[in-house]
């Protein structure tokens, strides 16, 4: 009777309360585990153990990095964790990168690796203290020069969110999902200066179903940008700058690159930005497509080059042409201010494979809010299309 009864709750209970929130969540505090709050010896060991803890206790988890400064270098969260349950990573405090870049063995300092369903929140801070180590950024003048570390990865992560964190002066990348499927990130705050090296604010690769939101990305590289085999990704409600803008590319640079798919940048507001909206290919690349990219609802603030694509991205061979595809690319209610109408629109497709479907409907971008005239706009290799009120001139036939 008593087994009845229990089983009978049970059925009621489960179905009544849906799993996740029915059950208990357990809260593992890093400090239990050694992290040290006063910002003073290293907390990478406890981190991780703290989280193995969390990753294999039963139910749904709770890795709590409570107020405090925590100081850790290298730190791998790793999964698989125990099957379909809830991981949440409430970073409450702050985390401050070690600059002793011999702690960094594979160009990141926190990374998230084969888990799903893990979200990361909490109103913290991820500070990077890259203004001690930019000196050392190689850039593209160094070849495989190694690079300094991303502050957050999410490699191999499914069906996740990263959502309520700031970070700040990244040592190189502020945050990469790559390799992963169904991310959420969203309401981040990316703060580093305008000149700093290779600060992305947020690099995509090999990634579906992503959805970027309502953040603020203040860097000295591309506020986003979305590198090689991205599908069905979403941008928006991004205010982007200082920064390089929002950018698909660089695509083509490593023979096993894959194309492009499906890419939706819209509500966006770029202020003092270099780059508005940018496609940029290597010359001599595998061959590769991108296709179907929409940019739509773009305020521009004194943006110096608003619309480009540039299929001669960097390159040093300028003989072979690159061989991405670009086809079917909608640039479509841009409006606002640039800094100079010097190349400000530049389409530069390739010679092999000409650019295809490109098209700008209701763009107004002028020099300055009262300025009169047509933009020149270079065009090579490509014809667009033109609907609506388009303030572009000379590739108009
Ligand atoms: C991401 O957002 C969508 C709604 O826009 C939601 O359906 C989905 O559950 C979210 N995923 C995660 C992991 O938060
Ligand atoms: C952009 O803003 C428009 C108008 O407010 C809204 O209808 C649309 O859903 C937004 N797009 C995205 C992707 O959020």
């Amino acid at each position: 009777m008593a087994i009845k009864v229990g089983l009978l709750l049970f059925l009621v209970c489960t179905t009544l309360i849906p799993i996740g929130r029915g059950l208990a969540e357990t809260v593992i505090d890093v400090t239990k585990f050694g992290a040290k709050p006063n910002g003073k010896g290293d907390s990478t060991m406890a981190m991780m153990r703290a989280w193995n803890k969390a990753c294999h206790s039963p139910g749904p988890a709770k890795l709590l990095i409570p107020r405090g400064k925590f100081k850790t270098g290298e730190t791998v969260f790793q999964g698989p964790c125990t099957a379909s349950k809830r991981m949440t990573v409430e970073i409450q405090g702050t985390l401050i990168a070690d600059n002793d870049l011999s702690a960094y063995t594979s160009f990141y300092w926190i990374m998230f690796e084969h888990v799903d369903n893990v979200v990361v929140t909490g109103g913290g801070t991820i500070n990077g203290r890259g203004e001690a180590v930019w000196k050392f950024d190689a850039g593209e003048k160094i070849q495989n020069a190694p690079l300094l570390p991303v502050s957050l990865v999410f490699q191999s992560v499914r069906n996740s969110a990263l959502h309520h964190l700031n970070f700040v002066n990244s040592k190189g990348f502020h945050l990469k999902v790559t390799d992963s499927s169904g991310i959420n990130v969203s309401n981040i705050r990316i703060t580093a200066p305008g000149n700093s090296p290779n600060t992305d604010g947020l690099h995509i690769s090999e990634t579906t179903n992503i959805k970027v939101t309502n953040s603020v990305i203040q860097t000295g590289d591309d506020c986003v940008s979305i590198g090689d085999g991205n599908s069905n990704v979403i941008v928006s409600g991004i205010n982007c700058g200082p920064g390089h803008g929002i950018s698909i590319g660089s695509i083509g640079k490593r023979s096993d690159e894959k194309s492009v798919k499906g890419v939706r940048v819209s509500n966006c507001t770029l202020t003092g930005t270099t780059n508005g909206a940018r496609i940029k290919t290597y010359r001599a690349s595998p061959k590769l497509q991108v296709s179907n990219i929409i940019f739509e609802n773009l305020i521009l603030k004194n943006v110096k080059r608003p619309i480009i694509i540039d299929q001669d991205y960097n390159s040093k061979n300028k003989i072979q042409p690159s061989n991405v595809k670009i086809r079917d690319v909608h640039f479509k209610n841009i409006r606002g201010t640039i800094s100079s109408s010097k190349n400000a629109v530049m389409l530069t497709c390739s010679e092999s494979n000409p650019c295809e479907g490109i098209e700008f409907a209701n763009i107004n971008i002028r020099p300055s809010s009262s300025a009169r005239g047509l933009l020149p706009t270079s065009c090579v290799n490509v014809k667009p299309i033109f609907k609506g009120k388009v303030s572009l001139a000379s590739c108009r036939r």
